[in-house]
């Protein structure tokens, strides 16, 4: 998380430790959760134990997420408990979306809890913060408010590393039959394009050299513009490579049937726009795609890479998949397998379905037992590991432009991504930290590659690599 450097004077320094789980959007809430508390005097704290303020950012989307958040508590409690009386108290705050998911219910199970906060409502954190400081108890805030969250921020603090995220859309209305996420994160709604220009700005002032548009539907993104217009995520991925300095876009998560002519050909036109796109399929039967309330078929889903692949010949895909959703057959999973090996993924999520509480799906009949689920995940993983092998190996040779934002594990090297949002790995000094550096791809490994920087700089369009995985 980042922090204000202005801190104000008057107020004693705490720290502040928040623990994000899920999606990327609650690494960017966690961010600006930390520049709301940087003028109450919060700084970050690597340090959970002794933390004046905890906050779990949790995530609702699958598996066991609210049972881990309430054994982490336990952890706490006990922290807190050695703590209690002392001159550094412990608060602590679960945020996110299982606090919007439970609500009343996490005071109930640990009431200890001090504070429950929605993804919509972290913008009212010092107004909580007073409200407990006042002597409440415990406060609890999953309201949908009618403000918009992002009109209260203050400015996005630092920026951490030359990647920054960039939420510019929010909340989901499409109702896959599996999904909490249009019950946590409430319906769809767009920044309006100036804030964004005006953060994306910022950022870059900042030291980003990339911005990940953030949004549950991002393609649906339908901004308002200051002369009463409307721009789609592709009018303004074209607006921000403007930017001077911003070198590199992409956005995040992508709803096939919304893929609209704007953004396939920014794909086409715009160089800052990377040659990768996470596009969530989930299935590849359209039996199983209906009872999801997906609204397309693999069919569709095959068009629009096609489109896709057209304007960017380079494009290299991810994709989320559910296998065992209630009452998908050995043949409806057979039919995610040729989706698969059809359309040719570089990396890719796949789950066991796992049924969320208030979800269609969870009350469907025909659930599918888990012994199954487990075979066609191995199955599943296997091709996708083996695609990703075989792209990975496909690039030793070629040379990439790769962002070099983190320093690896030994000394003397840094980590990036290729356009291709693959890990790479390059013996190279500090200083070029942040930078883009043209390199050589010597290694593959399933996960990362390894590359020897290039004593000739090369151009940024060196990476066709059309077709590896097909
Ligand atoms: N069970 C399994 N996977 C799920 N996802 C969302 N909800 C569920 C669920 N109930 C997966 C989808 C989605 C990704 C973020 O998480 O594949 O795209
Ligand atoms: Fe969930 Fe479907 Fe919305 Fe994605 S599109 S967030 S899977 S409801």
């Amino acid at each position: 998380m980042t922090a204000h450097s202005e801190m104000p004077k008057t107020e004693k320094t705490k720290t502040v430790h928040i623990k994000s789980y899920g999606c990327q959007m609650n690494v960017y809430d966690a961010s600006r959760m930390g520049d709301v508390l940087a003028p109450l005097g919060y700084q970050a704290g690597d340090d959970m134990a002794s933390a004046d303020l905890v906050i779990l950012n949790t995530c609702h989307i699958r598996e066991k997420a609210a049972e881990k958040v309430y054994s982490e508590l336990g952890r706490l409690r006990m922290e807190k408990d050695r703590r209690a009386g002392s001159d550094n108290p412990m608060v602590i705050a679960v945020g996110g979306c299982v606090a919007q998911a439970e609500g009343e219910e996490i005071l109930r199970r640990a009431p200890y809890v001090d504070m429950v906060f929605g993804p919509q409502t972290y913008h009212r954190l010092p107004l909580m913060l007073r409200t407990l400081e006042s002597g409440k108890r415990a406060v609890v805030d999953t309201e949908f408010p009618a403000e918009d969250k992002f009109d209260q921020l203050p400015d996005a603090g630092k920026v951490d590393g030359a990647s920054a995220f960039l939420t510019v859309q929010e909340g989901c209305d499409k109702f896959c039959t599996f999904c909490v996420v249009p019950y946590t994160r409430g319906a769809e709604f767009s920044r309006p394009a100036d804030p964004v220009l005006r953060e994306a700005r910022l950022l870059v002032g900042k030291g980003a050299r990339e911005i990940t548009l953030l949004g549950q539907n991002v393609n649906a993104y339908h901004g308002e513009t200051p002369d009463g217009g409307e721009w789609t995520l592709g009018r303004l991925i074209r607006e921000l490579a403007d930017i001077d300095g911003l070198d590199r876009i992409r956005y995040i998560t992508s709803y096939p049937a919304e893929v609209d002519e704007d953004l396939i050909s920014a794909h086409r036109d715009v160089p800052e726009l990377m040659p990768f796109l996470h596009l969530p399929v989930q299935a590849g039967s359209d039996k199983v795609l209906k009872a999801m309330n997906r609204r397309h078929t693999s069919g569709d889903y095959a068009d629009v890479v096609r489109r896709l692949r057209d304007a960017q010949p380079d494009l290299a895909l991810s994709s989320d998949f559910i296998v065992g959703f209630p009452g998908e057959t050995d043949a409806d999973f057979e039919q995610t397998m040729a989706l698969v090996r059809d359309i040719g993924f570089v990396q890719a999520y796949s789950f066991k379905y796992s049924p969320r509480q208030g979800t269609p799906a969870a009350d469907m009949d025909e659930q599918v037992p888990e012994k199954v689920m487990s075979a066609r995940l191995a199955e599943l993983q296997d091709e996708l590991n083996r695609q990703q092998l075989a792209f990975n190996d496909h690039c030793v040779g070629q040379t990439m432009p790769v962002l070099f934002d983190r320093p690896g594990v030994r000394d003397g090297q840094l980590v990036g991504r290729s356009p291709f949002m693959q890990a790479v790995h390059c013996e190279l000094p500090n200083a070029h930290l942040g930078e883009i550096v043209d390199v050589m791809i010597d290694k593959a490994k399933p996960n990362s590659l390894s590359s020897v920087p290039l004593v000739k700089p090369s151009t940024t369009d060196d990476h066709n690599i059309r077709g590896a995985v097909a």
